[in-house]
Order: C-alpha cells, then structure tokens, then sequence
C-alpha cells in the first residue's frame, strides 16, 4: 500500500527544477538490536530486522544544475507542505558525510519534499524511512546525472550505505523482507558498511509476519539515539552485550529458517528488554518504558499462555510496543488487541503493519 497523492507543495515552487525523482521507504523493526556505534556510524555488532510495508515515508527530490558553483550544499526541505528548517543541521551533516560518495552534490540544488505515511505524533521512529528514502533518491540522480549505470545489487549496497550514514538503522530499509547490517559469522556478505538480505530460505510461518504498533506514548522523545548509542561508550555492559547481541543473531537466524515459534520469542523479547536494560543502566540513565508499556507486556503474556498463539513483543527506543504475530492468527489476535491492549493505549490507537519489500520509485 503506497500513497500516490500528490505532494502538499505548490507546482510553481518546483517549476524552475529540472528534473526530480520520487522514492517511498518503509520503517523496519529490529528483532537484534543495533545500540552502540563507532564512528563513522558504524554498528559495534549486527541487528537483523524485518522490513515493514505501511509506515513509510515518501521523498521527491528535485534538483537543478547552480548557476555558479560554490563551495556549499544549497537544499530546501519541507516536510508535510511547509518548510522545516529544525531538520536542515541534520541533512547539512548528512550531505557532508556522503560527499565523498555523492561528489555531485555541491553542483547541483535540491528541493526536498518528504511526507510520512504514519503521524508525525505517534512516537514512530521517522529517520530509518526518512534517511532510506533520500538515499535512494540521490542513488537514483547520481545515475541521471552522471549516466552512471549501476546493477541493481550496487543501487542497494549505495542506498543502504548513504542511508546508514544518516541514520544506522536506515541501512536496514532499503530491502527486505528480513535484512541484516553488520559483520555477522553466519550471513553472507554480512557487513558493517552497508545491509544485505538475510541469506537463507525463510520458514512459511514468517510470510506476511504482522507487526500492529500500539501507541501507547506519542510524545518527544527524552533521549535521541544518537545520545543512547554515545553512552554505550563507557557502559559497564558494552562488551557483554555486543557479544549477546552477535551470538542472539545465530540463533534467531535459525528460528527463522526451522519456524522454532518458541525460540524466537524467547529472542526477541530478550533482545527488546536488554537494550532497555542497557539504557536503565546508563550514566546518566534513562527510562524510556512507560507504566503502560509494562502493562500491555503482561497482558501480551497472559494471551500467549492462555491461547497458545504465537505471540510476543518488541520494543525502539521508544515506550510503543510492536506486536508480532503470524498472519495465521491476525483475525484472534485483532480481536485480543481490540478488547485489551487497545484499553491500555488510552484511546491512541495503533498501527498496523506487516513485513514488506523495501524502497519503491513510484
Ligand atoms: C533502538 O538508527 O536511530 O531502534 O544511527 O544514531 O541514527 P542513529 O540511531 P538509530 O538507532 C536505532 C536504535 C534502535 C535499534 C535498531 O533499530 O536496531
């Protein structure tokens, strides 16, 4: 489900670029989680996620040739019809990180248009869909510009390295359905610099795996990633928790080829409370949970026990909680998140979703 509404902009602001190109990139939800990076955004272990299908964020970049080059990157970005000029330190140090891959981009001007497919007051995670997005816009204007014909193989390994350089786990939404960023043992062509498609046939069970987010804080919020990743630094728990998080991956890995329900979530849930975990045990720490996440946990809990259904939970860095369950079961499972969890979002609702293919050129 793609939006081809119209942007919010007026034509005659884009009238005077040339050419534009337009791409659409889901969200996507770690199941092993990237928390802690070296520089330059680079993961200190792997993560594996499942790509997402509805919560996307859709960019037109237009762009025209300067009338004289300086030694500047001349963008304009709205978000949603209106200029949002919070977002332009985050770009200007995005564009100066992918210059050396990008080296047209000081030629040219560019007019950014990027509006989300879910609420910008949700608490949703925007920059994995954002950064996804405009990485492939400025992949696909290198090769209009510079004839560049790429293999659709580096078309993607280019996205998801530019991305990664905006947001790390945007590296993980140019692709799907199940994607992994970082040097991992068991994954071929597995690298920290770009995410590949996990390489082995995927038990049934996960086809159109759903993931119903429920909204249960939409505010800011209180700490960044960026802020989250810096003080793994100096973590007591770093080194352990890098070497769970590799050693999580195997296993998951084989989850996902064997269909092992029980195993999974016994990962999954494990790997959401442990970067919890590492942020409750932060200097200075933070608590991200709200008393309404815990809430639904235990219900989500008491549901599995008592129906056998193979459902389980995951958490960002966020208090929403993402609901993961197989197709097989949405209709009981809708039902139990109608009558219960919805409760316990106070009326915000949630958002449902499923595992889908990454970035489209619509
Ligand atoms: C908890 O990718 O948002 O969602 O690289 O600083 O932009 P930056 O961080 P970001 O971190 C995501 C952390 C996470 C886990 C994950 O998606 O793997």
């Amino acid at each position: 489900m793609k939006s081809n509404t119209p942007f919010k902009m007026s034509m005659s602001k884009i009238s005077s670029f040339i050419d534009s190109v337009t791409y659409t990139a889901p969200s996507n939800i770690a199941l092993i989680k990237y928390w802690g990076k070296k520089p330059v955004q680079l993961p200190c272990n792997a993560s594996l996620s499942f790509t997402l299908n509805n919560c996307h964020t859709k960019t037109r970049v237009s762009y025209k040739k300067k009338e004289a080059i300086n030694d500047e990157f001349n963008f304009q970005f709205f978000f949603e019809g209106a200029p949002k000029p919070s977002f332009e330190p985050k770009l200007q140090s995005f564009f100066e990180r992918i210059e050396a891959y990008c080296p047209f981009l000081k030629e040219y001007e560019f007019l950014i248009e990027s509006e989300n497919s879910f609420p910008h007051s949700s608490g949703i995670a925007s920059s994995a869909s954002a950064m996804a997005a405009l990485a492939s816009c400025l992949v696909a204007i290198e090769s209009k510009i510079e004839g560049t014909d790429f293999t659709t193989a580096e078309k993607n390994q280019k996205a998801s390295r530019l991305a990664r350089l905006g947001s790390g786990s945007a590296a993980r939404s140019i692709e799907g359905p199940i994607m992994v960023w970082g040097k991992h043992d068991l994954v071929t062509g597995s690298n920290d610099d770009y995410a590949v498609v996990f390489d082995k046939p995927i038990a049934p069970i996960f086809q159109n795996f759903q993931d119903t987010i429920l909204l249960i804080d939409k505010g800011e919020k209180q700490v960044s990633s960026t802020v989250g990743h810096g003080l793994m630094k100096n973590h007591p728990f770093a080194k352990q928790r890098f070497l769970e998080a590799n050693k999580n991956l195997s296993v998951l890995s084989k989850c996902l080829v064997d269909g092992d329900m029980e195993t999974f979530i016994k990962i999954v849930e494990h790997e959401a409370l442990s970067l919890h975990a590492m942020m409750l045990t932060s200097d200075p720490y933070f608590i991200l949970l709200k008393p309404n996440t815990l809430k639904a946990i235990e219900e989500i809990r008491a549901f599995r026990k008592k129906t056998g259904i193979n459902i389980c939970f995951t958490l960002d860095a966020g208090a929403n909680l993402h609901v993961l369950y197989p197709n097989s079961h949405k209709k009981e499972v809708l039902h139990f998140i109608d009558n219960v969890l919805y409760l316990i979002t106070k009326g915000q609702g949630y958002i449902c979703d499923y595992i889908g293919n990454g970035v489209e050129n619509i």
